[in-house]
């Protein structure tokens, strides 16, 4: 992926925790003059901080924040969006979008309790509707350019566990959103990669040690946690950016971070 190109990145969830880190990383990389950055996220505060150290390590680039929330955000926001961020610059040769927002549901209850259908709408909507109506923004707007599309994945998306009956749901159905774009949009012009980033010690992760129904998922977030060997959200930047630079997957492959890199 070069990144030596004008580029046009856009971060979901980087106002904390793995997709602050990739906003971040990815940013420090970025060289073409006129290339721009946007940070979405509810907290305001928090995405100023993280375009605060972007802008710290490579001051010429352009970072636009927009507070929204994924529960009800609907295609106009994003068209808005992506329109608004555009205008201090134009002629991108790539794009990049990262689709890192997500949230974990409930985990105190158990597959056979959560039929609130209030409660799935919001959450599938921030989760799966969301993603997809910005992916599909996204498209649009950066037709004709080569696309890198990221899904934040999760070994939930492809394997049950216990406590995250909601998780495990949007994950999978999300992943299969992204796995069905990249049968449909040739590589190179789209490359889609569903990245599952390993356990990493995020504010999500504390939540389901606090929360999950079942004893066992809570003992195994609570040692790797105490043994550290939890990962950091740097570790799995790093690892994220070595598989791109390999590029060694297909377009719509599931990667984990345990994977090999190389054959
Ligand atoms: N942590 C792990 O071990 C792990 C493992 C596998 C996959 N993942 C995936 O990696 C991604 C990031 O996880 P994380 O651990 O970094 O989570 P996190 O620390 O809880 O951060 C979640 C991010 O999503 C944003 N977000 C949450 N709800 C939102 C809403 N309604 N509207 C807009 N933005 C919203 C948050 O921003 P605001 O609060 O500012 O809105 C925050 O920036 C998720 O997709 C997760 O499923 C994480």
């Amino acid at each position: 992926m070069d990144l030596k190109q004008k580029t046009y990145l856009l971060v979901t969830g980087a106002s904390r925790g793995i997709g602050r880190e990739f906003a971040q990383q990815l940013s420090q990389r970025i060289e073409a003059l006129g290339s721009v950055v946007v940070l979405l996220g509810r907290s305001q505060p928090l995405l100023e901080e993280t375009k605060g150290t972007i802008l710290k390590q490579n001051p010429e680039l352009s970072v636009h924040t927009y507070a929204l929330d994924l529960a009800t955000a609907r295609s106009e926001d994003f068209a808005r969006i992506l329109k608004y961020s555009q205008v201090s610059s134009a002629d991108f040769q790539r794009a990049i979008v990262i689709h890192n927002a997500g949230t974990v549901g409930d985990t105190s209850k158990r597959a056979r309790e959560i039929g609130d259908t209030e409660y799935l709408q919001e959450y599938y909507h921030t989760n799966v509707f969301s993603a997809i109506a910005l992916n599909c923004e996204f498209m649009r707007t950066f037709a004709g350019i080569p696309k890198l599309v990221v899904n934040l994945s999760t070994l939930a998306a492809i394997a049950p566990i216990s406590s995250m009956a909601h998780y495990c749901t949007v994950k999978a159905a999300r992943e299969m959103y992204f796995r069905v774009l990249a049968t449909e949009e040739p590589a190179p012009d789209t490359l889609v990669l569903n990245y599952a980033p390993g356990m990493i010690d995020t504010q999500m992760t504390e939540q389901v040690q606090r929360e999950a129904h079942d004893p066992a998922v809570v003992a195994m977030f609570r040692e790797q946690r105490e043994s550290k060997t939890m990962l950091t959200t740097a570790q799995t930047t790093q690892r994220f950016l070595q598989v791109l630079a390999a590029q060694r997957f297909q377009s719509g492959d599931h990667v984990d971070y345990r994977d090999p890199v190389e054959p």
